[in-house]
């Protein structure tokens, strides 16, 4: 499919706009705007924090609305043959791909995300749900066959059909940073295992994530229902569809905010990713200017605004001088300004979360840390800076800031280092750079978190890879093979042969 017209890109989205401009949510195939009569603001952290669009404030009896749809959707879907839903999926995807342009624009004005990289994010998403079509024919086509007389006084008498089915319907929560593939690596693994969803974007991302359902949506084979999505304050709806009885599954990416969604999800498998305090452990023989390169990218990329950001290294003394000699120097290149202009380094989400970056900065220094590049603020922008001597009594050695600014630790030892991965609250992933094989793989068994990278940078993708964090990180498995296995229960259909027989292959 070609990339769309502009002409053909305003018909595609119109739906998904009311006359007074505002952005309608998707409930049971229709575009609407609220019964509510309200609105919500998503904000442009480049400009000042000036409203961007407007989209509706969804009541509760509209969550209502939406899980009775996906339920009823569910159930007719799941009836669809497999590779039939599969074909649905890549329809989507070919959608995603020809009418990109304004659901990537939308992320660069609500999300400050550069232009460049919002674009990059649909096509990640597109070949994301071309992926999970593929791996859930390959995984859902499979099943196990397993007979009675391998168990203790068992003959052969019961034979045991193991096979994986729908949960039902599945409560994708994306967050701001990834308002697209976030919420794709939930829709499509929930759509190919025959789940429904019900979809609340962030505030910021959020018309970008109405423009990625609306490629769902305009596929003639997706039912209606199938796909909705609610949109409007977490602080009016968010535990609504959380505790809601016809949740069958919650799939939630976010911060700290996490930890209450899953208590709140009583006796549903959930699956959570909340962040992390990624560390970069530079062993004495490491390859200085590979570890160099994976701070800069790691650290700074999308003005550090990753859950997999490199946000603590964790330098050896001897080789710290000459590691942060090189880092300084590809700092100095990155560039700092706005979206549209394809910057290295864009606003941060919004003031609340400046703010913070700016008080762990100001806590480290009072307590004799230095920023390698004097630290600056123009609004919700942030100069990238590097922060050298942090030591465990500063509160940037174990919070997430979430924004461009890398804390450095001087170690002298191998246990001092582990000591700073496995003490935090966190546990997402780490790396560890150094020359020694064996070295890397003692360090990386290790380290408590859900994944170590050898001489690279923390990162989720390749999106079929399984990603998961552990104490405060998450909980459950993504990556999309797991997150199909998570969004479906195992059945099992046993056939009793007559009483007392056994038989025996002939
Ligand atoms: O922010 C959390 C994302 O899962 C990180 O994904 O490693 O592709 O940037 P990424």
């Amino acid at each position: 499919m070609a990339t769309a017209s502009d002409a053909d890109d305003a018909a595609f989205y119109a739906d998904i706009r009311a006359p007074d401009g505002s952005f309608k949510f998707l409930v049971n195939g229709e575009w609407r705007v609220s019964s509510s009569g309200a609105t919500c603001d998503s904000l442009n952290p480049s400009r000042a924090n000036a409203a961007a669009h407007a989209f509706q404030a969804c009541t509760r009896a509209e969550v209502d609305e939406a899980y009775a749809a996906a339920k009823a959707a569910h159930k007719a879907w799941a009836k669809v043959p497999l590779q039939e839903r599969a074909a649905r999926l890549h329809e989507a995807a070919a959608l995603m791909r020809a009418h990109a342009a304004p659901m990537a624009r939308a992320m660069v004005v609500e999300i400050a995300k550069a232009a460049k990289d919002a674009a990059t994010e649909v096509r990640r998403s597109a070949d994301l749900i071309d992926y999970a079509a593929q791996e859930g024919l390959r995984a859902l086509a499979k099943g196990e066959f397993l007979l009675s007389d391998a168990f203790p006084g068992q003959k052969r008498d019961k034979l045991c059909m193991v096979t994986r089915v729908p949960l039902g319907v599945v409560l994708c929560i994306p967050p701001f940073n990834y308002p697209v593939n976030l919420a794709v690596s939930k829709i499509a693994p929930a759509l190919v295992a025959g789940n429904a969803v019900v979809v609340k974007p962030p505030t910021q991302g959020c018309v970008a994530g109405l423009h990625m359902a609306r490629c769902f949506d305009a596929v003639p084979g997706i039912p209606k229902g199938l796909v909705n999505v609610v949109t409007g304050k977490g602080a009016t709806i968010g535990d609504y569809l959380v505790e809601h009885p016809a949740a069958n599954c919650v799939s939630f990416t976010g911060g700290d905010t996490g930890l209450g969604v899953a208590k709140k999800a009583a006796m549903v498998p959930v699956q959570m990713e909340l962040g992390g305090k990624d560390a970069c452990v530079v062993f004495p023989d490491a390859d200085l200017d590979a570890a160099a390169k994976a701070i800069v990218k790691g650290g700074f990329s999308y003005a550090g605004q990753r859950c997999t950001a490199v946000k603590l290294v964790l330098a050896f003394e001897e080789i710290a001088d000459e590691l942060i000699e090189k880092t300084c120097a590809a700092i100095g290149k990155l560039s700092v300004g706005l979206p549209e202009d394809d910057a290295d380094i864009t606003a941060v989400v919004s003031e609340k979360s400046a703010d913070f970056i700016e008080g762990l900065v100001q806590d480290a220094v009072a307590k004799g840390a230095r920023c390698l590049q004097p630290f600056r603020r123009e609004a919700n922008l942030i100069y990238p800076t590097l922060v050298d001597a942090v030591d465990e009594t500063m509160r940037l050695a174990w919070e997430e800031p979430f924004g461009p600014v890398v804390p450095v630790v001087r170690v002298r030892s191998t246990q001092e280092a582990l000591r700073f991965v496995n003490e935090s609250k966190y546990g997402l992933q780490g790396c560890v750079f150094t020359r020694d094989v064996e070295r890397a793989i003692r360090v990386a068994d290790a380290m408590e978190t859900g994944t170590v990278q050898i001489n690279g940078a923390p990162s989720r993708g390749p999106d079929h890879f399984p990603f998961q964090g552990v104490k405060c990180s998450g909980v459950g498995s993504q990556g999309i093979g797991n997150s199909i296995e998570t969004m479906t229960k195992v059945k099992s259909t046993v056939i009793n042969l007559a009483q007392g027989a056994s038989y025996a292959m002939a």
